[in-house]
Parts: C-alpha cells; structure tokens; sequence
C-alpha cells in the first residue's frame, strides 16, 4: 500500500467512504480551504483501488465537459469521453471539486447517475451509461461566505451523504504536519498552536482561516533550513493577508511563538 497517499483521519471518515462506496451512495465533502478533501479522497481512490478522475469545476464548465464531445481528426470525426463517462465505463471514482462554482445546468447532468438509477444518458452519441458498482461520484466544496448565495439546489445535494471537514483538532494536526514534512514534534506543536492563535483572531476578518496545507507549506520551508520567523510570514501571513497592519498584528502573533 505504499503508493496509497498519506492520509491521517479525523473521525471516522474512512469507514463512511467505504460504506457508500460499498452501498453505491454518492458522497459530498464539505470544508474549508486546505483541510484534507482532496487529499482523502486521493487517499480513498488508492485504497479501494480505483482509478480517479478529478474534474476542477468552474463557471465556463458545460455538460459536454463532464461528459464528452465530438472532436475531428485524421478528416473523421470521434466520441471523446469526458472525465465523468470514463469513470462510470472504468468503475472509477470521478471526483468533483469545488462542485458549487459549476452552473446549475451542469450539475443536472449528475442527477440521474447520482440517484439509485445511476445511469449516465450521453445526449450526443443516445448511449446510455449504467455505472457499475465499482463507480463512485464525489464531490467537494467549501461552504465559505463567496459561495453563500450559489450554493447548491437542494435537488442535486438531497442526492448525496454529505461529510462535514475541518482543521483537525491540535495533536491530530501535529501527527499531519510530522507525517506530511517529517517536522519534529517540536516544532509540529509549536507551528499548530500558532495557527490556532491565528485562527482565533476573530477581530481580523481574514477571509479564510490559516489552513493545514499552509502549516504544511510552513513546516517545509523550515525543515530546509529556512528562518522559521520569515517562513511563517511567508508560507501563512502574506498569503492570508493583503492588508499591511492586519500582517503586521499577524507578524506579532508569529513572534510571539517563533520569537528571535
Ligand atoms: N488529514 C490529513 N492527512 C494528511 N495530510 C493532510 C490532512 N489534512 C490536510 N493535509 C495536508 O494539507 C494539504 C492540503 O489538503 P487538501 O489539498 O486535501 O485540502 P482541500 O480540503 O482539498 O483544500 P481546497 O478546498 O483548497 O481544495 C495536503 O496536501 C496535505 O499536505
Ligand atoms: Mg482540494
């Protein structure tokens, strides 16, 4: 299982993914920016063995992009699978990112491969895809306010079990962040009580919280021997904040655990 990325649970997560793998239930993963979604869904595909096709969803994303288009070439034209048919064909996970910024019309398209017909009608070619049990669809999003007015149409989400992330509570995101960069425990501490200093500055409002990745991002840089006081502002307060003073209350928080 080497080749399985390193992921350490929160809860027990794992177990769930595996009960709508095996029930054939769709999943929704919901949290913030940097906390482990896509990382345990990587982690999930590996484990179970199944081939992964993630698809970064944005505003311009059509159906045919999810599901395939006619392309010309050698004078001829061919069907092209789009990431979504190829998973359901394969019995592979097709994993939606960010499922929230695609346009409404474009999330239909999962409806009746997501619901217990799980079937995938190809409009184009009048194929109709029925998903082996082996095909599993997730999809992901951070529920943080710039998504508050799109969010998703009860009908699409209703057809999903729906799994809650966030940062890791302190000893978890200690065991990531030595797991992840090979820190010691040291210093693990000390970078995540500092995120959590971060996190709880409330009066500062930080469009996002400081996130695991960038503890990760940190830890890194100071493990190859860059100043731990300069990798914080670098990996974690410059890139939470474009505002001079709130990096400068921020920059505090940091001398105050890293202090040179
Ligand atoms: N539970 C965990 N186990 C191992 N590594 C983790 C875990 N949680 C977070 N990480 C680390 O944090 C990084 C960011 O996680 P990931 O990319 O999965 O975040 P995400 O939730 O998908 O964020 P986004 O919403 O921005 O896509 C990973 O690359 C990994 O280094
Ligand atoms: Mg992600």
């Amino acid at each position: 299982m080497s080749n399985v990325p390193f992921y350490k649970p929160h809860s027990n997560e794992i177990e769930l993914f595996e009960h709508a793998y095996s029930n054939q239930l769709p999943l929704l993963i919901k949290g913030p920016t940097g906390c482990g979604k896509t990382r345990f869904v990587a982690h999930m595909a590996a484990k179970l063995n199944r081939p992964l096709y993630t698809v970064a969803c944005h505003d311009d994303l059509t159906a045919a992009d999810l599901v395939g288009r006619h392309l010309i070439g050698d004078g001829r034209t061919y069907w092209s699978d789009g990431p979504l048919s190829r998973a359901v064909r394969e019995g592979g996970i097709c994993y939606l990112d960010e499922v929230v910024e695609a346009r409404k019309d474009t999330t239909v398209v999962l409806h009746p491969l997501s619901d217990d017909r799980r079937i995938l009608p190809i409009e184009r070619t009048g194929e109709i895809l029925q998903a082996p049990p082996e095909f599993m669809l997730v999809v992901s999003y951070n529920p943080g306010y710039q998504n508050f007015l799109k969010g998703m149409k009860p009908s699409t989400r209703q057809r999903f079990v729906s799994l809650r992330f966030d940062f890791p509570e302190s000893a978890l995101e200690q065991e990531i962040l030595i797991g992840e960069t090979g820190a010691d425990a040291m210093l693990a501490k000390r970078l995540v009580n500092l995120a959590n200093a971060l996190r709880a500055l409330k009066e500062h409002d930080l469009e996002e919280a400081a996130s695991t990745r960038l503890l990760v991002y940190a830890a890194t840089l100071i493990g190859s021997g860059f100043d731990p006081v300069d990798a914080c502002r670098a990996a974690m307060v410059e890139t939470l904040t474009d505002d001079v003073e709130t990096a400068d209350a921020l920059m505090e928080i940091v001398h105050a655990s890293f202090g040179r």
